[in-house]
Order: structure tokens, then C-alpha cells, then sequence
């Protein structure tokens, strides 16, 4: 039943409704243990995933892991197993993950599987086809550690920006045309602004491309290991690993057996092009130069967008393998949960920006939004639910609890009350707008703002003073508009929080997964129904406790301080920082010789 005249323009993003929404991560290095950072791609991707179900779009969700490359084969021999069985191990501990983290991926793809071969393979010779790739040699600086070659002007002191030691090699290798797509992907960013984001990745990527001479064409093929997929027609070449692993995209959406003009054919086509790549701003020009120019070149559609969110630090410095300065995801989650730490990653720091990752921070941030705003004002309402209407959810304005469900009369309910439910509404057009624009942290902003709203409401309007006057009348309605706030504000939690979410569902009885939609903010909850015994749903987190859990004991005055050692964003500079990068250098952006 409706309470307000201007629902319908809550509902206003519903019209993108059976639009289907393809939403990737990029496929995770299995040369190394899943970290924070990988955690990180998961979690955002998968509350977007999250919040466009729950907007009734038909969604799919990839993830999955990279596994070809000279970095997996010699890890292996190090290792003294084949690169299939290291693949195998180091596969699983990403899936592991991503099931920990609570993410809701409909697929999960490996690059060494034969769908995903026979898919890359396809996309070679639809590049060879139309005349995309001719056989050169490379000639030039090489670094075994990074798998990468470099320009003599990248060298730093004779090394690698990385500090590693080059060498002088000459490799033949297939060419991919990249010079020629210079231009059309400078007018491909022009007519499509949100094409990258944000927009400090955009212009690098921009300032990149138009760069004097514009792009090289790129080696696209290794000759010296033999772990990847063979090139077709010359098995002593192995494809470049970003050809492969970019291939992921399309090999999980049937691209393999979709025909060559690229219609329907295959179910899943029907989602490509992805509505959305999440990616980390290391892989930027990957995904932002080299994927279009392939897809352009193979006659095949571009992918909507693509974001490049920013790095988690540790001490300032990214989280990585090569530094030894990760945290495991997994234990974070083994001492607290998946929610917490879901919570803090995408309410701690502006999507985009770097953050600096502190115990202390994760610690009080959870306390203070959700144990102490979210969780302390639910316990006072279901405490107050089973103190004066027998666990039922009460019929505003009227002195008996209804035994059993009946229709809402909102003609009792004062203007107070209907503030805080439009309140709600005008928080779920706002999270709506934030989530597609990305800003994440935002949209965990919002609701927490809700949730500071009802505590003000629940201050003000005293339902424990009304029932000492014996108006409960009163209570009842007060009672009423803070479960329909809390039962609203539950739903845009759950694709930040799911745990969590359908916690705060089971306290508040809201067991239909109708009443768990976006579109059931149209449909406030039935008086008579009955909710949970009160429990705590966000216990607060020890942070004297956190000692076991990372390398950094937040001490017990620090803590006490609440909050003021948050992670520190930063607007990580794409330039600066991409030097500094393996990742960015181990692109062989290679000039033919
Ligand atoms: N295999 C490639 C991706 C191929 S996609 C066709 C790769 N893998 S990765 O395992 O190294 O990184 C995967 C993702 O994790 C990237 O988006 C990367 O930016 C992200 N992160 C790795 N370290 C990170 C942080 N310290 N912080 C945040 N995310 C970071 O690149």
C-alpha cells in the first residue's frame, strides 16, 4: 500500500529493468595467495552485482583466475609441480576466497580451460583475419622477474623501473596493429566520456594514447616458455598473457560459439558487451587500450566501462606479493566475519582513491556504523516490539497489536513519521544514483545517514515516555515507522552487508524475499506480522583484540580514541605511481624491430 504521492519516482531506475548487466573482475595472477587488494576488486564488484539484482536487472558476474605466463611455469618448477597443478592449488585458494568474502559470481572462469582456449583462439584469428598480425622480432632490454621488456628510456641505472636486472634479447614474436587504432580509440573516449572512470584514468589514459607518434604495435606472442595457449598455425609461440587473459571476458559469455558477426547465438552472448569492468588502476592500459583496440580490430562491440579503483597500502606503500606487505583476507574474515570487512572496504575510502589499511580503523569504523547505528537502533526497536506489542509489528495509531497480518492504515501516521519513511525513499534514489556512478562509499554513506536519522526520531519522539503516559496509540505508530525505516534501510545494505542485511531481515520478521526488493519500498510491511526475539546483530568488535589478526596491535589508547587512525585516502596518482609498478612495466608494449 502506498504512503507516498511521489513513489513512483523512487522507483524511477527500474526502467533500465531486463537490461542485462554484465559486471566483471579482472582474473586474479595465480602466481601468487589471494590479498586484500584482490579482495577488494571482489567485494566492489560484487555489491554492484548485488544491488543491480536486487534492481531486478539480469545480471552475471565473472570472476575467475590468469594462469598462463612465464611467472606460473617457473613458480612451478620452483615449486616442483606442473603448471596445470600449481594452477590447480593456487585456483582454488582464489575461489575459496571470493566464497568467503560472500561473493555472488555466477561464474568463475580459469584461462586454462577449454572454453576459455578455444574462445582466445577464435579471437586470434578473427585479429589475424582481418589483417591485425604479422610476424616480427622483438629486440630489446628483458626482465626474466618481471616478465616484461623495456624501452631504453624506461631503464633507471641500467634496470628495470622495478629494480630488476635486464638483459638484451632478441625474440621473434607475432605483432598486433595497436599503431593503427590510435586514433580510433582517441574518438571512441571523445564520444563516450564515462567510458573510463574516473576521470584522473581516463585523462592518463588519454594523455597515453595521444601521445607524440601514438601507440606501437604490440608483441602479442612469446617463443621462450611454453605456458599458455599455443598460437594457431605456429605451436612454438605461446599467446602474449594479456591476450589470453583479456580473452577471459568473451570465452565466459560464449563467444566460442556465437558466430563470427557476433549475434546471438550462444545464451550467454546476449551479455556482451559487459556493461562493466572493475579493474585496479595497475592494469589501467590494459584494459583501456589494448582490449578495445583487440575488440575493435576483431569487429566485435566495446565494453560500456570500465573503472579503475585504487590501491589498499600498507604504511603507504601498495599491498603487494613482491613487496610482502599483504593481508590475508581470509583471516580477516576467520576473526570477524565477512561483514565487516565488506564494510570497511567500501565504506573506508572514496572508490578511486588509495587507502591505507589500519586494524584500528577497520575496528571503529564497523563499531561506529554499524554496532553502534545501525545495530543499537534495531535492538531498541525490537526490545521496544516485544515489550509493548506481544513481538508483533504494531498498527499505527491504535491501542491492540493485530494477532494476525492486516492491511495498513497510514491515516495515523503524523507528518514526523512520514518524513523519516520518505526519507528512506529519497535514500534509495540517492544510493540508486551512487551506485551508478560508483561512488561506493557514498552509497554506505546514505544509509548510515538513515540509520542517524531513525536514532534522532527515536530520541525525539520517546516511545518509552509515550508508554509511561499510557498513550500507546502512539508507540504503536512510532514503532511501526521504525520498522519500515529499519525493513528499508536493511535492503540497501544487503549488497554491501548480505550477512548482515538478512540478520536485520530476521529481527524485524521480514521473511518474504518480495519484502527484501527495491520495489517493496512500495510495499511497507504488514501490522500483525510478527519480528525476531532482539539479538545483537552487529557485536562490537574488541579492538584490544586485534592483535592475532594483522601485523599492526592498535593499543588500547589509540583505540579509545575512536576512530582517528582511519585509512588515509589519497588520490592515487596514475603517472607517479604506474612507473613504480611491475604490473604497468611488465607491458611489453613492444616497438618491432
Ligand atoms: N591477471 C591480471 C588481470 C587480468 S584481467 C584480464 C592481474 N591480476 S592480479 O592478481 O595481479 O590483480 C588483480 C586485481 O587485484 C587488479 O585489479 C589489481 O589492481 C588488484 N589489486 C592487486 N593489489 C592491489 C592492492 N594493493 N589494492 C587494491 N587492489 C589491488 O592483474
Amino acid at each position: 500500500m502506498p504512503i507516498h504521492e511521489n513513489r513512483s519516482s523512487v522507483l524511477d531506475f527500474h526502467a533500465n529493468a531486463n537490461k542485462p548487466y554484465y559486471i566483471t573482475t579482472p582474473i586474479y595472477y595465480v602466481n601468487g595467495q589471494p590479498h586484500l587488494g584482490h579482495a577488494y576488486t571482489s567485494v566492489a564488484t560484487d555489491m554492484l552485482a548485488r544491488f543491480h539484482r536486487k534492481a531486478g536487472h539480469p545480471v552475471h558476474f565473472l570472476t575467475g583466475t590468469d594462469e598462463h605466463g612465464q611467472k606460473v611455469q617457473q613458480a612451478a618448477e620452483a615449486a616442483g609441480v606442473s603448471p596445470q597443478a600449481y594452477a590447480d592449488t593456487v585456483s582454488l585458494q582464489f575461489r575459496e576466497m571470493v566464497n568467503a568474502l560472500g561473493c555472488s559470481h555466477d561464474d568463475f572462469i580459469r584461462t586454462t580451460e577449454s572454453r576459455h582456449k578455444i574462445a582466445a583462439t577464435k579471437l586470434w584469428k578473427a585479429l589475424e583475419a582481418s589483417g591485425q598480425i604479422y610476424l616480427g622480432a622483438y629486440e630489446g632490454w628483458y626482465s626474466v622477474r618481471d616478465e616484461a621488456f623495456y624501452s631504453e628510456t624506461e631503464l633507471i641505472d641500467g634496470k628495470a623501473p622495478t629494480g630488476a636486472e635486464v638483459i638484451w634479447m632478441k625474440e621473434e614474436s607475432y605483432f598486433f596493429r595497436l599503431s593503427q587504432w590510435t586514433q580510433p580509440l582517441l574518438a571512441h573516449y571523445e564520444r563516450h566520456p564515462d567510458f573510463i572512470c574516473p576521470k584522473g584514468s581516463r585523462n592518463e589514459t588519454i594523455a597515453f594514447v595521444g601521445q607524440e607518434g601514438g601507440l606501437k604495435d604490440l608483441s602479442i606472442s612469446r617463443s621462450t616458455f611454453s605456458w599458455g595457449i599455443p598460437v594457431p598455425g605456429n605451436p612454438q609461440h605461446v599467446m602474449y598473457v594479456w591476450l589470453d587473459a583479456l580473452a577471459n571476458y568473451l570465452s565466459a559469455v560464449g563467444y566460442a560459439a556465437a558466430d563470427t558477426a557476433g549475434s546471438d547465438s550462444g545464451s550467454l552472448y546476449k551479455f556482451w558487451p559487459a556493461s562493466l569492468h572493475v579493474i585496479g588502476k595497475d592494469i589501467l592500459r590494459f584494459h583501456c587500450i589494448y582490449w578495445p583496440a583487440f575488440l575493435l580490430a576483431a569487429g566485435l562491440p566495446l565494453p560500456r566501462r570500465v573503472f579503475a579503483h585504487g590501491w589498499w597500502t600498507k604504511d603507504g606503500q601498495k599491498m603487494s606479493k613482491s613487496v610482502g606487505n599483504v593481508l590475508d583476507p581470509m583471516q580477516l574474515v576467520a576473526a570477524h566475519g565477512k561483514d565487516p570487512l565488506r564494510y570497511f572496504m567500501m565504506s573506508e575510502i572514496p572508490f578511486g582513491s588509495n587507502g591505507d589499511f589500519s586494524h584500528l580503523a577497520f575496528a571503529n569504523r564497523y563499531n561506529a556504523d554499524l554496532a553502534n547505528d545501525v545495530g543499537n537502533l534495531t535492538q531498541r526497536v525490537a526490545t521496544l516490539l516485544q515489550k509493548h506489542c506481544h513481538g508483533r509489528v504494531p498498527q499505527p495509531g491504535t491501542r491492540e497489536v493485530p494477532l494476525q497480518p492486516e492491511a495498513l492504515d497510514v491515516s495515523k501516521l503524523l507528518r514526523t513519521d512520514l518524513e523519516l519513511l520518505q526519507a528512506c525513499d529519497t535514500a534509495l534514489q540517492a544510493c540508486a544514483t551512487h551506485a551508478t556512478s560508483l561512488n561506493l562509499k557514498q552509497y554506505c554513506e546514505t544509509i548510515i545517514d538513515i540509520s542517524r536519522l531513525g536514532n534522532r526520531y527515536i530520541d525525539t519522539e520517546a516511545p518509552w515516555t509515550q508508554a509511561k503516559a499510557g498513550n500507546f496509540e502512539r508507540v504503536h505508530s512510532v514503532l511501526y515507522t521504525l520498522v519500515e525505516a529499519l525493513r528499508r534501510l536493511s535492503i540497501l545494505l544487503e549488497p554491501v552487508i548480505p550477512d548482515g542485511a538478512a540478520a536485520l531481515y530476521a529481527q524485524l520478521g521480514v521473511t518474504d524475499p518480495m519484502q527484501q526488493t527495491f520495489a517493496s519500498f512500495a510495499t511497507p510491511v504488514l501490522p500483525g506480522s510478527s519480528v525476531g526475539i532482539p539479538a545483537p546483530v552487529f557485536p562490537r568488535i574488541d579492538v584490544g583484540g586485534l592483535a592475532g589478526v594483522g601485523a599492526e596491535a592498535p593499543s588500547t589508547a589509540a583505540a579509545a580514541a575512536g576512530g582517528a587512525a582511519g585509512a588515509k585516502p589519497s588520490t592515487g596518482n596514475f603517472k607517479s605511481t604506474q612507473q613504480k609498478q611491475k604490473k604497468d612495466s611488465h607491458n611489453p608494449a613492444l616497438v618491432a624491430s
